[in-house]
């Protein structure tokens, strides 16, 4: 992955702040965007919604906010990978916000299941239940990190209701196609579309989630919108952005940065802090935009710890090797 300096993360202390205020005020700024109060949050109507089902959301008590210090929203939502838009990590926000349309938007799930469907993506929403908030750790491949409050769903939910066939081991995640309104897909600086990959068992762990929102406001444009993989103990670069396909399939398959650079960059991509990128330490990490020590750094650790949840997935695997 090209590598930036800290150079391009330069936002005034006064963009950051306290979490509580953040929550307060945007979920009031949203309602108030779509035309409701509070009270009436409820009886919105349908087409004020578009691409928004389920918020607000109901914090999962499992990940509460009180665990981690969530990053600020301006932190999260204009330091991004999305090459898509620009390999700068300023640039997504601004051109994935300039004509790119997010809503409505539709994602196929096919391949080796019993229910193959299209879903409109409120509707998807709707037949899981709703979303929930979890507040998770991020950790960048390139040594750093955030705290983020996703709002959305379990992707274990949507596995059930393909409903795979015995034979499905893995499933392919798709990004889009636009190089109209991409500017990174016209300049082709990663061969597109997009893919990433997840072993079946991967999937269907508790944490694997697929996010809609941030914040209790639905997910920006520059974030991934409107449907985005989230899997915490993996580095930031499995989490694949905007998807419009899922394929079950018995193959192993490939993934986007394996592909681009095999030798830095494979399928597993689990965070471990004893196994180093090959030209720098995976030892610890850069705290974006303060956290809990108030910036600097601090030590990453193993499955960036979610060890707990996911450590039995990988029992007998050569995490060395199996990087
Ligand atoms: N998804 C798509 N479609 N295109 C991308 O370039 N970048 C990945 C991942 N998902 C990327 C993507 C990388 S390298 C990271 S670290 C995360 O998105 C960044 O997510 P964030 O910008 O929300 O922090």
């Amino acid at each position: 992955m090209l590598i930036r300096s800290p150079k391009d993360w330069e936002l005034p202390e006064s963009a950051v702040t306290a979490e509580q205020i953040y929550r307060l005020r945007n979920r009031r700024d949203f309602l108030k965007s779509v035309g409701v109060g509070l009270a009436g949050a409820a009886f919105a109507p349908q087409a004020l919604l578009a691409a928004t089902a389920g918020f607000p959301s109901k914090e999962n008590p499992a990940y509460p906010a009180s665990a981690l210090k969530p990053t600020a929203y301006e932190y999260i939502t204009s330091y991004n990978n999305f090459y898509e838009f620009g390999t700068d990590k300023s640039e997504p926000k601004e051109y994935a916000n300039k004509g790119w349309k997010t809503d409505p938007w539709t994602i196929e799930v096919f391949g080796l299941v019993n229910k193959p469907a299209k879903f409109d993506v409120n509707d998807l929403v709707g037949k899981l239940g709703g979303i929930e908030q979890r507040v998770y750790r991020h950790r960048c491949v390139e040594a750093w990190s955030m705290v983020i409050p996703w709002d959305g769903f379990p992707l274990a939910k949507l596995v059930a209701l393909a409903d795979p066939k015995p034979e499905a081991k893995f499933l392919l995640f798709t990004s889009f196609v636009d190089p109209k309104n991409a500017i990174g897909q016209r300049q082709g600086n990663l061969d597109y579309p997009y893919i990433e990959g997840l072993r079946l068992d991967e999937a269907t762990n508790e944490l694997a989630f697929i996010a809609t929102g941030i914040y209790g406001k639905p997910i920006p444009n520059q974030n991934g919108a409107p449907l985005r993989l989230v899997t915490p103990w993996k580095y930031g670069f499995k989490g694949i952005k905007s998807i419009v396909k899922i394929e079950f399939t018995a193959k192993m398959p490939q993934n986007t940065w394996k592909v681009m650079n095999g030798r830095e960059y494979g399928f597993y991509a689990n965070v471990n802090p004893l196994v180093d990128h090959p030209r720098w330490s995976q030892a610890s990490e850069r705290i974006i935009g303060g956290g809990v020590f108030g910036g600097g750094r601090q030590a990453t650790l193993m499955f960036n710890g979610y060890e707990k949840q996911v450590a039995s997935l990988y029992k007998g695997l050569d995490l060395e090797r199996n990087y």
